[in-house]
């Protein structure tokens, strides 16, 4: 009855021409073209779009291929995902029966698609009842059913998920830098890039201590480096350096830095480096606020006057570890250890960083007090689950995401704990040694001396550091 109704009133023309909307409407165009100016109307028509085109894309790059990103996706989201979108959901039991509708069923709507680095990225608004747990469960026959060798799967807000088809390991290439921008904001640092293919960033205001581990050469000193690189262009920041390898790895920031050693057997001189740090944190946290104001450092604004110290020891475990050292020497390696921990537990409101890396991250090298109060953790390629844990917690126990499968020729990528608490891979961009030299060069004068910053060593504080060392030495 209703193909009679539709046949009587017309209606069925309409449903034809809706069909064929678009022929029709380039047709109409043509028609008209021709209409107005003959032949050298179809012409332009034919010519003018591309030559646009062209025009757009040399004018402005960026918008054009947002434009052309915008379209491909449109597409892909109408044939290439939309026509096998009930069958995928089906396939991976992700729908739903209508009750009492036999055989019919209801599946999660895409909504769109865009584009990533990685791969496509679908929207998926969720069935009520679903949650991103159940596209996770079903990642790997997702990853078949869609044709891509992975599927990541992302919670985007309430009732929402994101796919991610991962077509291409972003981190499988170098993220090589040839200059590196100036740190502005503490609060938001640039560090490393992420699966998706965008800059992850730290908020080092209110952080105590990072500690960073992996096995030799999975690019612990390239990443403190490359960091390091945008952190000395801010004149409101001093680096003190001490390299427990003994080599010239960090050599390139001696001309910035406001203390530098590589001295790797005499304990002495690097328990005096770390007493001048430990000393000044001790006088901000005694003095700040009745001079500046304020208890807490990051509470004030950044000042090159007052500048936040950095205070790196690479290999940490020479001065920590205290096999094989004799009785003076261990001694000398307790009071370290012993002023690296409390400069880890206290420095936050006196504007210390402390950053610790290591080959060996067990507790023998990092003592458990200092780990835990290290907020932040960096593993690199490691060997053993036991060697992840003990960097970066039991968390990574029941992770997907672990540095233990790092391969060995992607140095530079490591497993960092996200905003969220959540485990990721990263890649950390690498800035070789020239480049860093000169960068440190360049901003030499933004240089402080670290005796400049402690100032003189009061008498009867010299002698309370002393008795308080071997306190904590001893403890
Ligand atoms: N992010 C990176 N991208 C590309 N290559 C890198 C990266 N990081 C490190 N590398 C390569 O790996 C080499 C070793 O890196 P690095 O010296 O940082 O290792 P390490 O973990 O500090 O080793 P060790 O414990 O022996 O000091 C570098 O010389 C460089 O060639
Ligand atoms: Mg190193």
């Amino acid at each position: 009855m209703t193909w009679l109704l539709k046949a009587v009133t017309g209606v069925w023309l309409l449903q034809l021409a809706w069909r064929f909307k678009r022929a029709l409407a380039v047709s109409a165009v043509a028609v008209f073209a021709i209409a107005a100016y003959g032949w050298a109307g179809l012409v332009l028509l034919v010519v003018g779009p591309p030559l646009l085109a062209l025009l757009w894309r040399w004018v402005h790059p960026w918008s054009y291929w947002r434009f052309v990103g915008w379209l491909v996706a449109r597409h892909r989201l109408r044939t290439t995902y939309g026509l096998r979108w009930a069958e995928v959901m089906q396939s991976c039991g992700l729908h739903r029966p209508i009750p009492g509708r036999p055989g019919e069923f209801t599946t999660p709507r895409l909504v769109r698609v865009t584009d990533s680095p990685v791969g496509d990225v679908l929207h998926v608004r969720l069935l009520t009842g679903q949650e991103p747990g159940d596209f996770e469960r079903q990642a790997a026959e997702l990853a078949h059913a869609l044709g891509a060798p992975a599927v990541r799967v992302t919670s985007a807000g309430p009732g929402l998920v994101e796919l991610t088809l991962v077509e291409r390991d972003v981190l499988a290439d170098a993220v090589e830098l040839h200059d590196v921008e100036a740190v502005t904001d503490l609060r938001a640092v640039r560090f490393a890039v992420g699966e998706d293919g965008s800059w992850r960033t730290r908020d080092y205001a209110n952080i105590a201590a990072e500690v960073g581990g992996g096995v030799p050469g999975s690019g612990k000193t390239a990443g403190e480096t490359s960091l390091a690189c945008g952190l000395i262009q801010n004149p409101a920041v001093q680096y003190v350096v001490i390299d427990g390898k003994g080599g010239e790895d960090w050599s390139w920031i001696a001309p910035r830095a406001a203390a530098y050693t590589n001295e790797d057997e005499d304990l002495d001189v690097v328990l005096e480096l770390v007493e001048s740090v430990h000393r000044l944190m001790r006088a901000r946290l005694k003095t700040q606020k009745t001079q500046r104001g304020r208890a807490n450092f990051w509470d004030l604004p950044l000042d090159p006057a007052h500048p936040a110290v950095f205070l790196v020891v690479d290999e940490v475990q020479t001065f920590t570890d205290q096999k094989g050292m004799d009785k003076d020497t261990k001694a000398v390696a307790a009071t370290i250890t012993a002023r690296l921990s409390a400069l880890v537990k206290k420095g936050r409101s006196a504007g210390v960083i402390t950053r610790l890396l290591t080959q060996k991250p067990t507790s023998d090298a990092i003592p458990t007090a200092i780990r835990d109060n290290a907020s932040v953790r960096t593993a690199w390629r490691v060997l053993s689950d036991d060697a992840a844990e003990a960097i970066l917690g039991p968390v990574v126990r029941g992770s997907a995401v672990t540095p233990v499968d790092i391969p060995v020729s992607m140095p530079g990528v490591a497993v960092v704990a996200d905003a969220g608490g959540q485990l990721e891979r990263v890649r950390f961009p690498y800035v070789d040694e020239h480049t860093a030299e000169q960068i440190a060069t360049r901003t030499a004068e933004l240089r402080r001396d670290l005796a400049d910053l402690t100032g003189p060593v009061p008498a009867e504080d010299a002698t309370a550091d002393e008795s308080a060392s071997e306190q904590e030495a001893t403890a």
